[in-house]
């Protein structure tokens, strides 16, 4: 079954720019190889990523990706069925410098996810927002390489 998972996690104290590239470019090539498709973003030291592919590939993935120490209160905000993959030959693009509508938007996400009393609705409609903000941004050549 295709998936799309998406989370968020706090940047470890150690980790700066040269380590989030380091990630990133492991991310590309070990995704790309399999099939998975995506984009990792860096924000005001949290990372939200985007998975979609197979869900008996991404369930062992996001094991991993939990374990690792670059990171820390791994939360997943979205876990879905989806039809076919928005992030086609993304190559899990890293993003780490937002358009005004990335910003915003992982804002009220944090605030809605950090705010148990939030409907799960509105948390999902967050996400759909977050995805096509992010397919969004490309377009903005908000992206870093
Ligand atoms: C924020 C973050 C995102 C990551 N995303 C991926 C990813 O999409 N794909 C991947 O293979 N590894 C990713 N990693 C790295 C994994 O945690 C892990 O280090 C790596 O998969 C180990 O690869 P190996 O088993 O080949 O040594 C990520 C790590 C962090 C901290």
């Amino acid at each position: 079954m295709l998936k799309r998972i998406i989370y968020r996690s706090h940047i470890a104290d150690h980790v700066g720019g040269t380590e989030i590239r380091e990630i990133s470019s492991h991310a590309k090539a070990a995704n790309s190889a399999v099939g998975i498709q995506g984009a990792l973003i860096a924000i005001n030291r949290y990372f939200y990523q985007v998975l979609e592919g197979d869900e008996a590939l991404l369930t062992p993935l996001l094991s991993k990706i939990q374990a690792d120490q670059r990171h820390f209160e791994f939360m997943v905000l979205q876990d879905t069925p989806i039809e076919a993959s928005k992030f086609d030959g993304w190559d899990m693009t890293l993003i780490m410098s937002p358009s005004p509508d990335l910003e915003t938007c992982v804002a009220q996400i944090n605030e809605a996810f950090d705010n148990q009393e939030t409907s799960a609705t509105v948390q999902a409609r967050l996400c759909e927002g977050l995805v096509y903000i992010i397919l969004g941004a490309v377009d903005a050549k908000a992206v870093s390489f």
